[in-house]
């Protein structure tokens, strides 16, 4: 093994290793914060008792995520983007539109999925603090463009 290949696989390594982002009860308190983890923005959020990780920016546009109001659509927790409201499930990072099946009697839009347009990543909580792991950054998911486009940029501070 040379010095370049194992450097690689240090860096993977530690974009794969947990970062503590919080005090549980803190982010509890605010319901959402924006980190970063190993130089990308995520948004963390806390609702109806459970913690959800994702990109900060989202895929369409790069639109500010943790700006977004959060909307039950078919019974699970949506996020929706304050600049274009694309709306995307907290907890798979799937992209909604409404449509009509033109051989369905109905005219009524139903919610269908996009399919995974935001990466959502790993959240834990360990003895009263609550950590990130980045999701396998191995296959291309449409909020990496704008996750590497705003890497490392300050993330907006979120006041309550
Ligand atoms: Fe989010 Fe367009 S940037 S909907």
């Amino acid at each position: 093994m040379n010095g370049e290949s194992s450097e690689k696989t240090s860096d993977k390594e530690d974009a794969n290793s947990p970062v503590c982002v919080g005090r549980e009860e803190d982010i509890k308190r605010l319901q959402r914060t924006t980190v970063t983890v190993h130089g990308r923005e995520v948004l963390v959020l806390y609702h109806d008792g459970r913690f959800y990780a994702m990109d900060c920016r989202c895929y369409h546009a790069g639109g500010p995520l943790h700006l977004g109001e959060i909307e039950d659509i078919n019974g699970q927790p949506c996020i929706i983007c304050p600049w274009h409201k694309y709306k995307i499930i907290l907890a798979t990072g799937e992209g909604l539109y409404q449509a009509v099946n033109p051989r369905e009697p109905s005219v009524t839009p139903k919610w269908q999925s996009k399919g995974v347009k935001q990466r959502t990543h790993c959240i834990t909580v360990d003895n009263g603090n609550v950590y990130v792991t980045l999701s396998d950054l191995a296959d291309d998911i449409d909020s990496d463009y704008y996750a590497e486009k705003y890497k490392n940029t300050v993330h907006y501070p979120i006041k309550k």
